[in-house]
Parts: structure tokens; C-alpha cells; sequence
């Protein structure tokens, strides 16, 4: 009887222990938003598609098709322009009110003679890149019809140099005189984990194992322990496994991969959030001094104890000293990755922003700590009172051997649920919080140092999820030059870096790292 309560007792504490994790776990399961990987160039799938396609559908050919064009042209077709919108009046504030699309070529960068030579190194540099980013499990592989045999399509995985056992393998197949199925690996070798009488093995232990029995039963028995073992070592790839019968074929991959090691950071018991806990700010300076004080004062007014890192590449640096600040000397034009921060978030800032009490950093963690964005950009408001958050959307076409098209828009891609202020992007403002190792994975371009800021998003594309919220504000030291007050010697040093005319040698680097390192062909941007 006791312990009849007991247990009754033990099942209603379980239960409300479940609900209450599942309650828990629900709003953060909502916020999982769309991902926006991109689709890498033309695969090797496309190819053997097509070829599958050819080959066994050749009487299928003659029968004639209508092209539907509403979706037909929704597909990739690997040939990819930047056009620009053409036309429209040419008046001051139109770009601000009518914002046009216009198109920039990249090859400009580089001179005529030596464009030959870079497109070649620029090709070999993307097959190898190609190689390296492709495994096995790229290839669509299609399920015949009617096959006797059955089989994994995806999800097997083993730890390299391991075992599993490879599940859900059966042959369905009519009365025969005696049953066999082959497996054959490339990276690894078959082997059963328990033997099934009237079962014949051959090759276990080895890369090609046949299994032959007189009673379907007993096979398909044994075929519930076939295992896989890895052999060749390689941290990140995968195998591929043929299953076949008479006349049948099956083929199915088994990824070889490490888990992910986990990169965790204890941030003690969350009454409430610790920003200095949890929050590194990082800034660069260039000569700025006075602005870069402003901004220190402005974070201590609000975030005493927070640390900030300020990586400073001017030619003859000032020392800048104060409790929780790290300052570190750059060479001249190179700022450091964020590898100093050891944070689980580093808010990214300008030297010419100023905190206020709108600048709540509670609110951006809160959205990091919630969803599974790894970024989150603010809004910065100018002296005149307008506010803008800079979103972008960043999308690549692909093209030829011209290289890809690369398209970035303003706007974002849909709200965040349960956060109504704060949206799904692929771009943002130079004021944002992030997770420290996945700014780190994606890395900031030293040669990029002072010209753009864009282009960081652009190399995380697919890897970063990207949000913005525009609740969250700083302000923007004046940028608007007033004719009356003349600008200081060291603003001017430093307009000449940041803001460099189209024909610069700055925006020629730039455009000259997207065609090469990115390799694209051209961009469109309004
Ligand atoms: C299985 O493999 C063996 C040895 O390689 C071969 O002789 C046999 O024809 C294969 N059987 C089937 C059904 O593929
Ligand atoms: C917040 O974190 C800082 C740094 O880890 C620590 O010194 C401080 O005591 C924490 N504050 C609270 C209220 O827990």
C-alpha cells in the first residue's frame, strides 16, 4: 500500500516535472526561425541527375512537355547578370526616397593585363576549394522502384575509426532456392555482431562481405546486426555503402564525422542577466581619441563594470588605461580578430557611438539567450533624430566561370516570434552582440580593416543567423559636418580611410577581395 502511494506519488512528480520542462522548452522552440543557407554552385548532383535522367528515360524523350515559366524560372540557371535599374531622375535625396537598384562590376579592380592570370588562379583556387567543401553525402542518390531491398537513406553517422550497426536492412523478396546480398565499403570494413544459424558469411571483417542463406527469415535475421567500421581515418567525410542483390542495387551513405565539441561558457545562476558577466564590448579606434573617451564614459555611466577591448591601429597611438579596459596596439592598417574576448557575447561598437539609456544590452542577450540567432544587430540615432537599423539581405546567384552574383538589399526576411521589435536579416549595423566563437569562426578580414563592414556578413553567409532589433539604440556622434565648424585635423585623417571615393585604392581592394577571395563577378545593391 505504501509503497503503492509512493510510486503514485513519484509518477505525478514526474509529470509535472515534464510539463514544466516542456513548457520551458516551448517558446524557445517557436523562435526557430528560417535558415538562410545558401546553395553552393552546380553539384555534382545536378550532374548525375541528369545523367540518370538521360540515360534511362530515353523513350520518354519524345513525349512532348510545356514549360511552365512561372516556376521554371524560379530554378538556378547557373548563369547569373547583375543588372541595375536603369533610368529614373537624378535628384538629390532620390536614392534616399526611391532607392535603385545599381549594379557594380568587380573585375575593375584589377588591371587589364593581369586579369587573365588572376582568373586562372581564381578557378584553381575554387576547384580545390570545391574539393575540400564536398563529401560523398552531397550526391543525391535516388531509390530505384520496386527494389527488393530495404535500407537507411540518410541519417547514418560513425565516429571516425568506430562501429555501428547499420539499422533497418531487409531483403523482401519471393521464393527462391537460397537468398544473397552483397555490402561493399570504401573506407571501411563489414562485419555481423551476432551470427544467425544457417546463415553463410563470406569477406566479414573485411570491405566486401557476401551473406547467402536457403531461408529468408534466417537472412533477413542476420541482417539486423550487419555492422560498419570505419578504417581510413579522416575527421569530417563519409562512405559509401552498396547493398545489393540479383539485379538490384542499392547504395547509401554513412557520414564519418566527430560529434561537435561543445563550447560552453558558465554564466552562473540567471536571475537576472549579468552583462559584465556575460558581455565583452570591443571597438577599434584610428586616431579618434576624444570620440573613443566619450564612448568609454557613455558605457560607464551604464555598464560600470563591463569589460572593454579596444584594438587601436593608429600610427602613433595614445595610451588609454581605466579599470576593465584592455587596450592592444595594432600594426598600422590591421585590427585583431575578437581572440582577446572571452565572453559568451561580444558587442561590436564604433569609437563614435555614445551609450544611452536606450542602449539596453539586457535586451539583446535575452534575444541571443532565447533563439538560435548567432548575431544581433541595434539601431543607431544620429543627431538630426533619425533612427535606422541598416538591414540588408545578401543573396549569391551562381554564374559561370565569370563567378557568382552577389545581390544585397535593404530589408529582412521575416519578424521574430515573441519578439515584435526584432526581425531575421543577413546584415546589420556596425553595432550588434554576438557569440563569441562564432564571430571568431567566421573572422574578421584584416586587409578589410577600415574600408567595409558588409563583407563580414558576407563571409558568414550560411553560417551566421543573423537578427536585428530596433529597440535597442545607440546614438551616433554627429557625422553631419556643419559649414561653420571646421572639422579637426585628426577627422579629417580619418575621413580619408573610412570614407574612400569609388575610385579609391581602399574600394578597389575590396572589390578586388570579393572578385578573387569571394569570387564573385559582380555586385547589385540599392
Ligand atoms: C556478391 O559478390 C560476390 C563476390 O564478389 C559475387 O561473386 C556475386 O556475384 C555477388 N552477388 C550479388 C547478388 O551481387
Ligand atoms: C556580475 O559579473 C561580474 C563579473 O563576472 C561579477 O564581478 C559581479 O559580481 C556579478 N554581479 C552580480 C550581481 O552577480
Amino acid at each position: 500500500m505504501r509503497s503503492l502511494r509512493k510510486t503514485l506519488l513519484l509518477a505525478v512528480l514526474v509529470s509535472v516535472v515534464l510539463v514544466l520542462a516542456l513548457l520551458h522548452s516551448w517558446p524557445t522552440r517557436g523562435y526557430s526561425t528560417v535558415d538562410v543557407w545558401q546553395r553552393r554552385g552546380p553539384l555534382l548532383q545536378e550532374r548525375n541527375l541528369e545523367d540518370k535522367l538521360t540515360e534511362s528515360d530515353h523513350q520518354l524523350s519524345s513525349i512532348p512537355i510545356r514549360v511552365r515559366e512561372s516556376v521554371a524560372s524560379l530554378l538556378a540557371r547557373n548563369s547569373c547578370v547583375c543588372e541595375g535599374d536603369s533610368g529614373g531622375l537624378n535628384l538629390p535625396f532620390s536614392q534616399l526616397l526611391f532607392p535603385r537598384v545599381s549594379a557594380h562590376p568587380l573585375h575593375t579592380a584589377f588591371r587589364p593585363s593581369e586579369l587573365e592570370e588572376l582568373k586562372r588562379r581564381r578557378a584553381q583556387e575554387y576547384q580545390s576549394f570545391q574539393r575540400r567543401s564536398q563529401t560523398p553525402a552531397d550526391v543525391l542518390i535516388i531509390a530505384e522502384a520496386n527494389s527488393p531491398l530495404q535500407f537507411p537513406t540518410q541519417g547514418l553517422e560513425v565516429r571516425p575509426l568506430k562501429t555501428i550497426i547499420i539499422p533497418g536492412l531487409a531483403l523482401h523478396d519471393g521464393p527462391r532456392d537460397h537468398y544473397t546480398v552483397n555490402f561493399t565499403a570504401a573506407l571501411g570494413t563489414l562485419n555481423v555482431a551476432a551470427e544467425v544459424e544457417g546463415v553463410r558469411l563470406k569477406g566479414d571483417g573485411e570491405s566486401h562481405m557476401t551473406v547467402t542463406s536457403s531461408a529468408l527469415n534466417s537472412l533477413n535475421r542476420q541482417l539486423q546486426f550487419v555492422t560498419y567500421t570505419n578504417t581510413l581515418f579522416h575527421p569530417s567525410t563519409a562512405d559509401t555503402v552498396q547493398f545489393e542483390t540479383d539485379r538490384h542495387q542499392a547504395t547509401f551513405v554513412i557520414k564519418i564525422r566527430h560529434g561537435t565539441t561543445p563550447k560552453l561558457y558558465n554564466t552562473g545562476s540567471k536571475q537576472e542577466y549579468n552583462v559584465s558577466a556575460l558581455v565583452t564590448i570591443a571597438t577599434k579606434t584610428f586616431l579618434r581619441y576624444d570620440k573613443l573617451q566619450d564612448l568609454i564614459d557613455s558605457i560607464r555611466t551604464y555598464y560600470p563594470t563591463v569589460t572593454i577591448v579596444i584594438a587601436d591601429d593608429s600610427e602613433h597611438p595614445k595610451s588609454i588605461s581605466g579599470p576593465f579596459i584592455e587596450h592592444y596596439i595594432m600594426p598600422f592598417g590591421k585590427k585583431p580578430a575578437v581572440s582577446q574576448v572571452t565572453t559568451k557575447y561580444v558587442l561590436w561598437v564604433d569609437d563614435d557611438f555614445i551609450f544611452t539609456a536606450n542602449t539596453k544590452l539586457e535586451k539583446l542577450v535575452d534575444v541571443l539567450e532565447r533563439t538560435t540567432l548567432d548575431l544581433v544587430g541595434g539601431a543607431v540615432r544620429e543627431a538630426t533624430g533619425y533612427t535606422a537599423t541598416y538591414r540588408q539581405t545578401i543573396s549569391i546567384e551562381p554564374g559561370e566561370e565569370e563567378g557568382d552574383c552577389l545581390h544585397m538589399r535593404r530589408g529582412y526576411h521575416h519578424v521574430i516570434e515573441g519578439f515584435p521589435n526584432c526581425v531575421v536579416t543577413d546584415g546589420v549595423i556596425n553595432f550588434f552582440l554576438a557569440r563569441t566563437d562564432k564571430v571568431q569562426q567566421v573572422g574578421f578580414d584584416p586587409r578589410l580593416a577600415r574600408v567595409a563592414h558588409l563583407e563580414f556578413f558576407i563571409d558568414g553567409l550560411g553560417s551566421l543567423h543573423v537578427g536585428s532589433c530596433d529597440d535597442v539604440i545607440v546614438n551616433h556622434a554627429t557625422k553631419i559636418r556643419l559649414p561653420w565648424v571646421s572639422q579637426s585635423e585628426s577627422d579629417k585623417t580619418y575621413a580619408k580611410f573610412r570614407y574612400p571615393p569609388a575610385s579609391s585604392d581602399a574600394t578597389q581592394t575590396k572589390n578586388g577581395l570579393l572578385y578573387f577571395k569571394n569570387r564573385f563577378q559582380c555586385l547589385t545593391r540599392n
